[in-house]
C-alpha cells in the first residue's frame, strides 16, 4: 500500500514508536549523542496515525514538530527511553524501534558543571553500557501478537556483509522484523530518503530500494500487519 493512501487498515491497533538520538550528560551541559534526525521515526508515527493506529511516539531529543494524532512522551537519555518503552509495552500490539540510543553513558554524573583548572589536568571520563531496550521487549513479549521491529544501520566489514550482520543482530536481539540501512558511503543520516533491506524471523529479505522515509514506513507497517494476521 502507498504511503498516505487514507485506508484505516490498523485501527484497534496501539502502536508503541521510538525516535531520535538519546543524550547522556556529563554535567547539566555537556552530553554524549549522536546526530539521529528522528525522521524515520516521526514518519512511522505520522503514517501508522494516517492508518487508524493508536500511536505513541517516545521521542529523544527530536526538533522536529509532533505529528498530527500522536502522542509524544518526550525523553532525553537511554535509561530514560527504556522506562518509557518498557512501561508502555504490555499495552502495544508493535513496538518498533527506530531511535538511536547511546550505546555508553559516563559512569559518573557531575551535579555542577566541570570546571577546567589552572594546571592544565584533564579530567577522565569512564563509560558504563546503557540498557538493550529492544532486546528486554523483544524477549519479554509483554502482549500476545506483539510485532517488535528494530533498525539497524550497517556498514559491513571485511568478514561480513551488511545483510550477515543485520541477520546476526536480528538473532541476538530476538526481534520479528529488522529494517537495515546500509550506511558505507555516509548514506541515510540526516537525508529524506532511506535505502534499506527488511529481513524476518524466516531468513525473508525485503530489498527497499530506495525511497521516501514515508514509502519505507509505509512498507514496514504493511509488514507488521502481515504478521498481526
Ligand atoms: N537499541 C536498543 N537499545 C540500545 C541500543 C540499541 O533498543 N541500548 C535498538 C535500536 O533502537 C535499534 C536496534 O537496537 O532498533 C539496533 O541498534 P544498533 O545500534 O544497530 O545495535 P547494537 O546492539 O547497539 O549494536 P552495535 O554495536 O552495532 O551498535
Ligand atoms: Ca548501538
Amino acid at each position: 500500500r502507498a504511503a498516505g493512501q487514507s485506508v484505516a487498515d490498523l485501527t484497534g491497533k496501539h502502536v508503541l514508536v521510538s525516535a531520535g538520538g538519546t543524550r547522556e550528560h556529563l554535567d547539566p551541559v555537556r552530553y554524549l549523542g549522536n546526530s539521529s534526525s528522528g525522521k524515520q521515526g516521526y514518519a512511522l508515527a505520522r503514517i501508522a496515525a494516517a492508518r487508524g493506529a493508536k500511536v505513541t511516539l517516545v521521542a529523544a531529543n527530536s526538533e522536529l514538530p509532533d505529528p498530527a494524532g500522536v502522542q509524544v512522551v518526550p525523553v532525553v537519555s537511554t535509561r530514560d527511553l527504556y522506562d518509557e518503552i518498557t512501561g508502555r509495552a504490555a499495552d502495544a500490539d508493535a513496538i518498533v524501534m527506530a531511535a538511536a540510543p547511546a550505546d555508553f553513558r559516563p559512569a559518573d554524573f557531575a551535579e555542577h558543571k566541570i570546571k577546567k583548572t589552572a594546571d592544565g589536568a584533564v579530567p577522565a571520563v569512564n563509560l558504563i553500557q546503557t540498557p538493550d531496550i529492544l532486546k528486554t521487549v523483544s524477549h519479554d513479549r509483554a502482549r500476545p501478537g506483539q510485532v517488535i521491529v528494530g533498525f539497524a544501520a550497517e556498514t559491513g566489514d571485511a568478514e561480513h556483509t551488511v545483510l550477515e550482520l543485520g541477520r546476526a543482530k536480528l538473532e541476538r536481539k530476538g526481534c520479528d522484523l529488522l529494517v537495515i540501512n546500509d550506511v558505507s558511503g555516509g548514506k541515510v543520516f540526516g537525508s529524506d530518503v532511506n535505502e534499506a533491506v527488511i529481513i524476518d524471523r524466516n531468513g525473508t529479505a525485503l530489498p527497499f530500494p530506495s525511497g521516501s522515509k514515508d514509502a519505507l514506513a509505509g512498507v514496514i507497517w504493511n509488514l507488521v500487519a502481515t504478521h498481526w494476521h
